[in-house]
């Protein structure tokens, strides 16, 4: 069965607060985009890798990753999704791994490719819940939020990318999008289509503040990645 990765790429960053998008911020002597391709490759499943990046940027992304097909994204996430997607070929299996996630080991690829090999259309990788979870009431009252309820946190999982799926589950789930959602597997939960839990790993954090890249710069700096 054949493999893509659609690396969405083409968000604008802008609660990291850099003077470039995301995935075109150092992260030791790369890019951000540079270090997730890198792993992508590194995990040796991919067939098709498309990256996703903002229109002005597809040049200077086909330098930084010569080994991609590089394609313009869109205003929302699910947007640069879907024109990944077109351009991922006659993959039988997609996988969805934002930039944004660039030291996720190997490890990870191969756990969510093997679900979705043994049978599961849509499978992410994820991690028990280490704080305790409040539910609050949506509207504050004199500008204080409320708690409503604690959460059973051994219910949760805090879900990671790459999220797998067959193509026909991906499209499936993309073919009715309101443009909310905050992940494929979301899109997928929303038409009916059965969703799987393999285990994530810390490495694969997302870097969305300055203190993420902070955390992300100190691992690649200490070899830990
Ligand atoms: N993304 C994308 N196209 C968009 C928006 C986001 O390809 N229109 C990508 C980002 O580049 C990132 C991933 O989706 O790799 C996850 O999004 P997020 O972490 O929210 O990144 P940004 O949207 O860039 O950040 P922010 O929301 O702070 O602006
Ligand atoms: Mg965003």
């Amino acid at each position: 069965m054949r493999v893509a990765v659609v690396i969405p790429a083409a968000g604008s960053g802008t609660r990291l607060g850099e003077s470039v998008p995301k995935a075109f911020v150092s992260l030791g002597d790369r890019t951000i985009l540079e270090v997730c391709v890198a792993g992508v490759l590194a995990a040796h499943i991919a067939d098709t890798v498309v990256v996703v990046v903002p229109t002005e940027l597809i040049d200077t992304a086909q330098q930084l990753v010569p080994e991609a097909i590089v394609v313009a994204g869109g205003a929302h996430r699910s947007d640069s999704v879907r024109a990944g997607l077109a351009a991922a070929g006659a993959a039988d299996i997609v996988l969805v791994h934002d930039a944004a996630r660039p030291l996720t080991p190997p490890g990870v690829f191969d756990r969510v490719v093997a679900a979705v090999r043994a049978g599961h259309p849509a499978v992410v990788p994820g991690l028990p819940v280490a704080d305790t979870l409040k539910q609050i009431d949506p509207h504050p009252v004199d500008g204080a939020e409320r708690v409503v309820a604690t959460v059973d946190r051994d219910l949760l999982r805090a879900v990671q990318t790459p999220q797998g799926f067959t193509r026909e589950a991906l499209q499936r789930a993309h073919a009715d999008d309101s443009g909310l959602a905050t992940d494929d597997a979301g899109l997928a939960e929303r038409c009916g289509i059965p969703v799987y839990i393999v285990a994530g790993d810390p490495l694969a954090l997302k870097i969305t503040t300055p203190w993420d890249l902070r955390i992300a710069r100190d691992v690649v700096a200490e070899g830990a990645s």
